[in-house]
């Protein structure tokens, strides 16, 4: 978590977090009504920035809206948040802003409020996590990454309830992502992921993964799976900014292929951290 007085960012101004304050009409606060962004920074640089900034775009455009900031606005105050060289995640959120009463209409003229922050990346358990399968009992505009979160919230605190540490989404006996996280299989040696659409997010971590995968040979196929695939699987991974790409080692209470990280998800470990570490050694941004 951001320290409670370090700096953030809220409606053009930069101000220590315990002084941060929005209005109770905020249609965030009070219908759930706006976006947000996690993007991950590494060696002072944001990652994957551009492809953060144009999925922002898209779930504003979901809701109704447009970016408030121009893309070099939106550098330039990340910029200002990112503390240091180690690794951090800059969350965002853009809501539709406090209107003078509360109405589920959307008001004619209103000014959004627009909220950043950066805290550090917690430590990433390598050594896989638990999951179960829950039903995913989401609404149907899943590609919009919108702060209305509440079923993912009750999805997995279900998930850490069981002890486990994600959610893996069904809708009718075909995998969608997790509560918070998109997810891969391999089987019969091919990397599968479901393919974007309404029912998921639009990982970026997802296409992260897919990009290198093709680029070092890996097979890769976004196409649905279904709950009985899990079971087959030799891998399970999910992804996503702030766990990057993690084995599913236990699924249901039953091991996952042996039971530890697989040699797939070794191999693209490998890469993935190689690939970052090409970033880092490009410089601060
Ligand atoms: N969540 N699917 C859902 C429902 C998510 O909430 C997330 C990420 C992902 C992975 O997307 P990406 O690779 O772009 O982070 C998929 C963020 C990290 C969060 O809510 O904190």
């Amino acid at each position: 978590m951001a320290q409670h007085d370090s700096l953030v960012y809220l409606n053009g101004e930069y101000l220590p977090l315990n002084q941060a304050k929005v209005s109770v009409l905020d249609r965030g606060f009070l219908f759930g009504d706006g976006v947000y962004e996690v993007i991950p920074v590494y060696g002072g640089r944001p990652f994957r920035l551009e492809e953060h900034l144009r999925r922002l775009d898209h779930s504003l455009e979901g809701i109704r809206m447009v970016s408030p900031l121009s893309d070099g606005e939106w550098a330039e105050l990340f910029g200002r948040l990112i503390d240091g060289p180690g690794d951090q995640y800059i969350y965002l959120q853009v809501t539709r802003g406090a209107a003078s009463k509360r109405d589920h209409a959307i008001p004619a003229e209103i000014e959004p409020t627009v909220f950043a922050m950066c805290s550090p990346i917690a430590p990433i358990p390598l050594d896989g996590i638990k999951a179960v399968i829950l039903d995913d009992v989401r609404w149907q505009w899943c590609h919009i990454k919108a702060i209305t979160l509440l079923a993912n919230v009750l999805l997995r605190q279900d998930a850490v309830d069981r002890g486990a540490a994600e959610a893996i989404l069904a809708r009718d006996g075909w995998v969608t992502e997790g509560a918070a996280s998109n997810i891969f299989i391999v089987l019969d040696g091919v990397l599968i992921t479901p393919p974007k659409g309404n029912d998921i997010l639009p990982g970026i971590t997802r296409d992260l993964v897919l990009e290198l995968a093709r680029r070092h040979g890996l097979p890769a196929e976004e196409r649905r799976f279904r709950v009985e695939d899990l079971g087959q699987a030799s891998e399970i991974w999910m992804t996503s900014s702030t766990r990057e790409v993690l084995p599913v080692i236990e699924l249901d209470g039953a091991p996952v292929g042996g039971g530890e990280p697989g040699p797939v998800w070794k191999r693209m470990q490998g890469i993935y951290q190689a690939y970052k570490q090409s970033l880092r050694a490009a410089g601060p941004a």
